[in-house]
């Protein structure tokens, strides 16, 4: 059997993994932080201290001083953190990489019916969580070109965080939510406007491979179907109060131009915000199928 600190019934490996979780999280996004020349060429000490914050929280931001719309960024950055399946829909243009920007309704593909290209706000969710169960988003770079006049801000928490606060309340929550009915999402609409068939999964599960978490939730109530049963309500109304109260260590930031975010599909929500109309707020998002890791190197001669 596969000892994960994620599974119920390893609850010594838990209590070690929840304890050295806890002391090493960071506080504020500041502590995430990276600053990096170039994200397309990463110096040894900027990819290693990016690694080495995804490895502690599931996400590292970096800041960089390239003000370029260069649309192969995400895709170039991606490559040195081991990313490298990107997964497309069918708003994102075709190298899978999404320009989120305010769209007009009636645009192409007519992304400004959908939340993401609009300035409203959008609540706590995970990306791409109406996706089927053998494409799962398990990593997201979203770097900033241009921020708002005013607002757009992003707020992030690590689902590991979220894991443990449900566990501590009540291990029988966590067993309903990795349940694979859980959660479904009624076919066609969901936010970001990718047509599909009706999707059920778990919120929490664990790859069988590496033993690590998953998360697929969003906090919207519409186009959402819980199981109707009592450990599941009872699990979703406790997820959706923490997270209106900020009853963990939520970490909020405005991205600003040559700013970005890579995680390990984290949970964030974005505030409202107002453009600049000569200079509009523009954010490219590459989401992939592959979680963040140390590039495979070369292999060097032991003897
Ligand atoms: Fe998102």
């Amino acid at each position: 059997m596969l000892r994960t600190p994620f599974k119920l019934e390893c609850e010594a490996d838990y209590r070690r993994w929840r304890d050295a979780k806890r002391a090493s999280q960071p506080r504020q996004a500041q502590d995430l932080l990276v600053e990096v020349a170039d994200p397309r060429a990463l110096s040894a000490a900027e990819q290693q201290a990016l690694l080495q914050r995804c490895a502690t929280a599931n996400m590292a931001l970096y800041r960089s001083p390239l003000r370029d719309a260069d649309k192969n960024l995400p895709r170039q950055l991606g490559r040195q953190l081991g990313l490298h399946r990107l997964d497309g829909n069918w708003l994102a243009d075709e190298d899978g990489i999404s320009q989120i920007e305010v769209a007009a309704p009636d645009g192409v593909g007519q992304r400004g019916a959908f939340i993401p290209y609009t300035n409203r706000p959008i609540k706590w969710h995970t990306d791409g969580y109406y996706q089927p169960p053998a494409r799962p988003i398990r990593a997201m770079i979203l770097h900033c070109v241009r921020s708002a006049s005013s607002g757009g801000e992003t707020a992030l928490l690590d689902p590991e965080l979220a894991y443990i606060a449900v566990r501590e309340a009540n291990p029988d929550w966590v067993h309903a939510l990795m349940a694979s009915d859980a959660m479904t999402i009624p076919e066609r609409l969901d936010d970001d406007g990718v047509a599909r068939a009706a999707q059920a999964g778990p919120v929490f599960s664990v790859d069988p491979q590496s033993g690590a978490l998953h998360m697929r939730y969003t906090a919207r109530t519409r186009s959402i179907q819980w199981k109707d049963d009592a450990p599941t309500r009872a699990a979703v109304a406790f997820l959706a109060q923490l997270l209106r109260r900020d009853a963990l260590p939520v970490l909020r930031l405005a991205l600003e131009p040559g700013m970005g975010l890579v995680c390990n599909n984290v949970l964030h929500e974005r505030t409202g915000f107002v453009d600049d109309p000569q200079q509009p707020r523009l954010l490219y998002r590459a989401r992939y199928l592959d979680r963040i890791q140390a590039p495979a190197r070369p292999s060097v001669a032991t003897t």
